[in-house]
């Protein structure tokens, strides 16, 4: 996940962070901390500040602490840094398989999903890489500047909505067909790895806005013409036709990564293309599709919170106190869940059990309302 920025936005809607995986997260009482912090802005921000330690309070809640053992800038405009991460002993990690991302539980208590691209037989090492996002939600600049090598992060997972095909478990591709967007690489490359052991017909159209905002570029070099660069100051925006290899047909999969227009564009010129498997991790948040204005009012403090029609909840939520809880943004994580009491929710995600919708539980980043005002207990 990444989450990470493409380097194309300025061109193309920038996301806030970029989630990488859409699997389902277990942090799950993070209503509390929403809500304290929703019904006043006199309650502090539990913000861990210990630059080596990870919380102390949330340690329930990440599987694993690591160790920052390497970090390494991987493209030439400076602003993506690769980490490496290791366990404190030595000893050996948990497996993972190309597209897996992991949890990282941030200094600040902000948790990101990111990634992994390094080698998935190296036992002893994760590695992600992170592109620094100015405007973001801050979690890219704390990887940049909070995790020197030596630092101590809380670690969940991997886990892995993004697989490739793996020999038995699926119908194996003929051919595989990667598309990245920037930073929208790092889950790319551990399945070029994997296509190459598998022996697969393989090919990749690797785009941005420059080259030099590219990361990995050196890692792709020794595959020669089976990857294709492509940037736009060079060639302009890419077509679904510049994205999609020209023999593309039945039987072959597409695996892509990166902004939302691009997969958009990729998704549209596969529909042309019968019998062809896409596989896509989008960075961005989920949009809203069908919105209503509906309003969120706080049950201790009557507070009223408008939510517009093009708006997600958690965004609202967010203009009033910009310290509220998110991650994922698409409704896997449950970092922004909170607890409705009166009122009939629009369920969006696809996370929550039946008994948990029951409960009143909702994920603010991507669930509505289906009744003018839902009311959320403090
Ligand atoms: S479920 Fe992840 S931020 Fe809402």
């Amino acid at each position: 996940m990444t989450p990470n920025a493409p380097e194309l936005t300025q061109r193309w809607p920038a996301p806030r962070e970029i989630p990488v995986d859409l699997r389902r997260g277990t942090h799950r009482d993070s209503i509390l901390r929403i809500l304290d912090v929703l019904v006043s802005t006199q309650v502090k921000w539990a913000v861990l500040i210990h630059r080596d330690k990870p919380p102390k309070n949330r340690t329930d809640e990440y599987k694993t602490t690591l160790t920052v053992s390497e970090r390494t800038t991987v493209a030439s405009d400076n602003d993506v840094v690769s980490i490496e991460l290791r366990a404190p002993d030595g000893s050996d990690l948990e497996r993972w398989h190309p597209g897996a991302h992991l949890d990282l539980y941030l200094p600040s208590g902000r948790i990101r999903q990111y990634s992994l691209c390094g080698d998935p037989a190296d036992r002893r090492c994760y590695r992600i890489a992170v592109r620094r996002i100015p405007d973001g939600g801050g979690g890219s600049n704390e990887v940049h500047d909070e995790l020197p090598v030596g630092a101590a992060v809380g670690v969940r997972g991997p886990r892995n909505a993004f697989g490739f095909v793996e020999p038995g478990r699926t119908k194996r591709a003929k051919r595989v067909h990667f598309v990245a967007g920037g930073i929208g690489i790092t889950p790319i490359l551990p399945m070029i790895r994997e296509a190459e052991r598998m022996g697969l017909d393989w090919s990749l159209v690797y785009v941005g806005r420059e080259r030099r905002t590219l990361p990995f570029l050196a890692e792709l070099s020794p595959f020669g013409d089976r990857v294709t660069i492509r940037t736009d100051d060079e060639y302009g925006l890419p077509t679904a036709t510049d994205l999609l290899p020209p023999n593309v047909r039945s039987g072959d999969a597409i695996y892509c990564c990166g902004p939302v227009p691009m997969m958009d564009l990729i998704t549209a010129g596969a529909r042309n293309q019968p019998g062809v498997e896409v596989h896509a991790e989008r960075f961005s948040a989920t949009p809203v599709v069908d919105g209503r204005p509906f309003r969120i009012q706080l049950a201790r403090t009557g507070q009223v919170i408008d939510v517009a029609a093009d708006q997600t909840a958690l965004d609202a939520v967010l203009r009033v106190n910009p310290k509220a809880p998110y991650s994922c943004r698409q409704g896997f994580c449950g970092t922004c869940m909170v607890h409705v009491i009166d009122g009939d929710v629009d369920h969006r995600d696809n996370s929550l059990s039946p008994a948990e919708r029951a409960e009143g539980k909702m994920l603010l980043c991507v669930s509505r309302s289906n009744s003018p005002c839902l009311t959320v207990k403090t």
